[in-house]
This record gives C-alpha cells, sequence and structure tokens, in this order.
C-alpha cells in the first residue's frame, strides 16, 4: 500500500519518538536524549540512544537505528503498513483504506480462514490434553517422559489428538468450518472409501506458529515408537517449510545473544524450559536458506545446535555453508556425550549447557576439526588433501583481517609452517562456493591463467560483532565525512557557512553522500532539516540503520569554543583533502590537475569560517 510522503510525515510527527519507545521500553534522560540498555542486543551498560531533537533512534553498541517507524518494524516486526497503521492510530489519524482486487481480497480471505482452523484445532487439542481424562496418556507423556512443566504445555498450546479417526472432523463441523476448508488446511482428509478422516490420531500435538504467533501448521508424534515418530501438517497456502522456523515468534524477542538452531521440535521446547528461549528449529526439513533470512531480520549470529550423530554433523555442514552465505556468523555447539539438546540438558542441566554455549566453535573450526578426523594425517597425501580443504576454507574468507587470524589459529592447531599455508592460500582458486566439496587434490593449481573468477562471496560483508548485523562503512575517510556531516545535522547553519569550500561531492562514501544530497536538499528547500524524514526515504532497514548512524554520531565535544572550531577546521580539511585527492586521481588532463593541486594549497583559507 502506498502512502503520500506527507501523510506519512504528518503521522510521524503526530508520534513522538521519545514517547513511542518509552512505551516499550524504560528510557531514561541523560543530556539531550533518552537512553536505556538495548532492546535488540543483551548489554549491562545503556547504548541505545533516543533523540529528542532529531527524533531517531540509534544503538552505538550493536549499530541498530531509525526512527519512530523504523523502531517498530524492528521491535514489533510490523512491516512498513502495519507501523504507520499503529502509529496513525495512536495519534486518531485517519488512513486511507487498503484498496485490494477482488482476486486478492479472496485469497487473502481464504488464508486468513485457514488460519482461524487451525487456531481453532490447537485449541481443540489443547483442551482435550489438558483438561479431559481422554487426555491423560498424553499429559502423562508429557509430564513424566518429557520433563514438560504445566507452564511450558500451556506457553507452546502442546495437545493430544485422540485415537477416533474423526474427532477433529467433528469438532471442527460443529464449529462451521465447510468440508474443503478442512481438507486444504491440511488437518482432514476426504475419501469415497472412508469418508472424512483426521490426519492426525493418537499423537502429542505441537502447533507450529508463523513469525507473528499464529498457528499454521501440526507436527504430532506419536506415543511410543511407532513410525512415523513425527507426522507434519502437508504444504499449506499458509503453510510454507521453507520460510518458516518453530518457535521463531518467541525467539525473536529473546534477549539473549544470537539465535540457537536446533533439530526437534521437543528440543526446543526442552531449551525454552531450562530459559534458552533464542532455540528455534527447522520443520522437518533441511534448514534453507529463506530460514536463514529470517534468522537476519534479527540477529546476524547462529548457535548451530544439532544432534551429535553422524547425521547431525553433516546437517551442521550444510547449515553452516547456508549461514556463511547469508554472510551470518556460526558457531557449533558441542553436546557429546549428549545426543541433542533435550537429552544434554536433561542429563547436565541448564549451567552446563551455558558453558557449552560459550565454548561454541566457530563453523569454520568445526569445519576444519571433521575434516581433520576424515584424513590420515600421518599419510603425506592425507596430509596434503587436508591442508588443500583448509586453504580453500580460509580463502573463502572474505575479510582479510578474519582470514588472517584463522590462518595463525589452524597453522597452530595443526602444525602447519605458516608461511606453507599461506602460500596455499595465495595460490588456491575457489571454483564454487563450497568449494571444499569438489575433491582435494587440484587445490595447488596456480591462480594464474585459470580464467576462473573468485566467488562473488569474496565481497559481502564481514559479519558483525555482538550479534545483530552491524551495516556501514567505517574506513577513516567515511568516518570523517560521516563526522562531518554529523556536526552540519546538529549546526545546520554549517551549511551555509561552509557553502564555498564542501559540497555534496566531497562526500565520497556512497551512503554519507546519499545522507548528504538529501540534507542538503532539505535546508535549500527549508532552511533547516529534519533528519528522521530522511529516514523514510530509505525503504531498506539496512540502509536506515546507515543513515540513522550518520546522523546520530555523538559529537562530545567538553571543550571551548576556540578548540571546537579548530576541530571543526581539521575536519572540514581532512573531508576536502580527501576529497581533491581522490580527483586528482582521476583527473582526465595536466591542467585539471594543476588546478586541483592548487586548490589544495588554498585550503588555508578555512581559518575564515
Ligand atoms: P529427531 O528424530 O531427531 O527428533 O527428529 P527428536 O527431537 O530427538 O525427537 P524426540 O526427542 O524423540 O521426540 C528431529 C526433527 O525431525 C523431524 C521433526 O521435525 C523432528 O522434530 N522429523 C523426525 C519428522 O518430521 N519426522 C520423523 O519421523 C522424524
Ligand atoms: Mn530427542
Amino acid at each position: 500500500m502506498y502512502y503520500p510522503d506527507e501523510l506519512v510525515e504528518e503521522i510521524r510527527e503526530k508520534n513522538d519518538i521519545v514517547d513511542v519507545i518509552g512505551s516499550f521500553v524504560g528510557l531514561k534522560r541523560s543530556g539531550n536524549s533518552y537512553t536505556c540498555c538495548c532492546p535488540f542486543h543483551n548489554e549491562k551498560t545503556p547504548s541505545f540512544h533516543v533523540s529528542k531533537t532529531k527524533q531517531i533512534y540509534h544503538c552505538f553498541g550493536c549499530g541498530v537505528g531509525g526512527n519512530v517507524v523504523t523502531f517498530l518494524m524492528q521491535y514489533e516486526n510490523y512491516t512498513f503498513s502495519e507501523a504507520l497503521k499503529y502509529l496513525a492510530d495512536r495519534a486518531r489519524v485517519a488512513l486511507p483504506e487498503e484498496e485490494m482486487s477482488p482476486e486478492k481480497k479472496k485469497t487473502e480471505n481464504r488464508k486468513e480462514q485457514l488460519r482461524e482452523i487451525n487456531r481453532s484445532a490447537a485449541a481443540y487439542f489443547h483442551y482435550i490434553l489438558t483438561k479431559t481424562e481422554r487426555g491423560s496418556r498424553g499429559r502423562d507423556y508429557f509430564k513424566e517422559k518429557r520433563g514438560l512443566t504445566e507452564e511450558t504445555i500451556a506457553s507452546f498450546g502442546l495437545g493430544f489428538a485422540d485415537v477416533y479417526s474423526d474427532d477433529l472432523y467433528k469438532y471442527l463441523k460443529s464449529k462451521g468450518y465447510r468440508d474443503d476448508l478442512m481438507r486444504d488446511s491440511g488437518l482432514v482428509n476426504f475419501s469415497e472409501k472412508y469418508g472424512a478422516q483426521d490426519i492426525f490420531w493418537n499423537r502429542v500435538m505441537v502447533p507450529i506458529t508463523d513469525i507473528g504467533g499464529k498457528v499454521i501448521a501440526f507436527g504430532g508424534r506419536v506415543l511410543g515408537d511407532a513410525k512415523p515418530k513425527y507426522l507434519n501438517t502437508k504444504e499449506t497456502d499458509i503453510f510454507n517449510k521453507r520460510r518458516n522456523l518453530f518457535a521463531m515468534n518467541i525467539a525473536k524477542r529473546s534477549r539473549r545473544r544470537g539465535i540457537i538452531l536446533c533439530e526437534g521440535y521437543m528440543d526446543v521446547i526442552s531449551m525454552h524450559q531450562a530459559g534458552f528461549d533464542n532455540a528455534v528449529a527447522s520443520l522437518g526439513t533441511a534448514f534453507t536458506e529463506e530460514q536463514a533470512l529470517l534468522i537476519k531480520r534479527y540477529t546476524g549470529e547462529v548457535y548451530l545446535a544439532y544432534d551429535s550423530d553422524a547425521a547431525g554433523r553433516s546437517a551442521t555442514k550444510k547449515a553452516i555453508d547456508i549461514l556463511k552465505n547469508a554472510d551470518m556468523v556460526q558457531r557449533v555447539i558441542d553436546m557429546r556425550p549428549y545426543k541433542d539438546p533435550d537429552e544434554f540438558i536433561k542429563a547436565l542441566g541448564a549451567e552446563e549447557f551455558e558453558q557449552r554455549i560459550r565454548d561454541a566453535k566457530p563453523g569454520l573450526i568445526f569445519e576444519a576439526e571433521s575434516l581433520a578426523e576424515e584424513h590420515d594425517q600421518t599419510d603425506p597425501e592425507g596430509r596434503a588433501a587436508f591442508i588443500s580443504h583448509i586453504a580453500r576454507l580460509l580463502k573463502a574468507i572474505p575479510d582479510i583481517v578474519r582470514r588472517n587470524s584463522y590462518m595463525v589459529t589452524l597453522s597452530n592447531k595443526y602444525h602447519i609452517d605458516m608461511n606453507f599455508l599461506k602460500n596455499a592460500v595465495d595460490s588456491t582458486v575457489l571454483v564454487e562456493n563450497n568449494g571444499e566439496n569438489s575433491g582435494g587434490q587440484d587445490v595447488f593449481r596456480s591462480g594464474a591463467g585459470q580464467g576462473v573468477s573468485e566467488p562473488s562471496l569474496l565481497d559481502s560483508r564481514a559479519p558483525s560483532e555482538g550479534g545483530r548485523v552491524v551495516t556501514g562503512t567505517d574506513k577513516p575517510e567515511s568516518e570523517n565525512e560521516r563526522y562531518l556531516l554529523t556536526w552540519m545535522v546538529n549546526k545546520p547553519e554549517l551549511f551555509k557557512k561552509l557553502e564555498d569550500i564542501i559540497s555534496i561531492k566531497d562526500f565520497l562514501d556512497e551512503n554519507v553522500r546519499t545522507v548528504a544530497e538529501y540534507l542538503y536538499e532539505q535546508y535549500e528547500k527549508n532552511g533547516s532539516i529534519s533528519p528522521a524524514a530522511i529516514i523514510d526515504k530509505f525503504d531498506d532497514l539496512e540502509k536506515q540503520q546507515i543513515v540513522a548512524k550518520i546522523m546520530n554520531t555523538e559529537i562530545d565535544l567538553e571543550v571551548d569554543s576556540e578548540q571546537e572550531h579548530r576541530a571543526l577546521i581539521d575536519i572540514v580539511r581532512k573531508v576536502k583533502l580527501n576529497s581533491i585527492n581522490a580527483q586528482i586521481k582521476n583527473a582526465p588532463d595536466a591542467n585539471t590537475m594543476m588546478e586541483l593541486i592548487k586548490s589544495k594549497n588554498s585550503l588555508s583559507r578555512l581559518e575564515g569560517i
């Protein structure tokens, strides 16, 4: 739905950011801004700042930031439209009704009905489990056999499907649901021969919810050893196994670091009961790229807690690859000697698991250890193949600092001479993204003349610290530009003062320049600036964070005006010099170059500003 800029602006202006954020978290006044511990990452000292004058927020710890709309999108996981609706409602501004085609209305309506029927079914299963004699077998199973508390059973809405083959059907029928809807929901099967039959019977039931907490499917487990152990709802119009994660609706609000990815529903439930409310699981299928991106909306860091058997280790490697491609940090939790998180926690408890989280190894170390086990290190061929694989893993690390750091670690760990390893890495050509699967013998071929380009993975961002995705360039030059622009935001009179010296083209960093363009435009039009309005121009949350960072860098000069003036001149000079130097590099001819060199000398004029 498209809303005119003026309307968006009006709604934003009627919702003071301090009031809105303050209604979700406790803000404390501190000088010109309001602060609290960041709701998006775990911290003990507040680095989350909300500025009343600029109407933006920014966390210096994890890098999130934006305006009041962005906040709701991040905190409540609203879409832009939903956030706007919330704010319009709050400020009692009327929003134009969304226009839907009759076709779209029909499918939306159908999906709504499918969610409703799933909700009814979940309520029914839960009722049978918790309130009836018929449910006692299920209760015993969850409580005695699996050690779940009533609180856990309630919070996950667990249930029981009784032995009758049309129990749910009759219930849904009595609630007035039509047969075709029951069929499309994947809950009931219809056949000429047997009539209506429940898909789930004689199983304990785990409702699967979407990211907003709505029930969209079920996983049903047998009470004993029958097969299949788990039965899951088939894919339906509202249930896409690739796109959803079990318990993500809860985990997204967790204040724990990162997300813990498990294999099974029971692992997740057990983990949450033990206090690890950031645990999720995929839905009876392998972890997908879409699921990685879903997690990435909340955190850039994933702890893998798959089963410790061979199948689990192999699934771990696949998940590591997917996370690498999504540019996320991966760590692997070692559960040995136990099979899965559920068994681990039952045997050793939460505190011990906490320690395993702290000890979790980076994905790459896990991969290296697996390789070390697979190759006979005492055999020269085996050793060579091992080192080749290691070199490929290293080569695939885009960030040079991280690559070197891993090189040192692995060189020590496996007693590979540092220079030798470095040569191996330098001469490695990655043929495909996960080249480590393509045999081990050809790694030492030279990089020259092969006509194979490096995979695109190589220019992706380095993962962030602290779990959340931190974006934004921080080269010293960009830092200076950002700093100068921040100064101008804080003191808009500088736009005029610096008019003859600094212009948009002096901001070389692409992101900084885009913001500068908007700021200059605002200043020329209104003679003032409005940072929060600029954030609206970016629809991508990552960009919004960069913008908020640019505009919210604190300039905390506890100095007299003379020193402040000197600092300003210094920063202007640095930015200008850098810009001129860049132009000199690209000068089309000698004359232009001479002109530029001259202008460099005239930077002394700066004293007058
Ligand atoms: P596991 O067999 O590892 O389950 O399957 P688990 O979590 O240890 O199960 P418990 O502890 O015996 O109850 C892990 C996941 O694989 C899917 C389910 O999503 C399950 O949670 N699965 C497993 C199926 O979809 N069908 C099956 O028959 C088995
Ligand atoms: Mn298990």
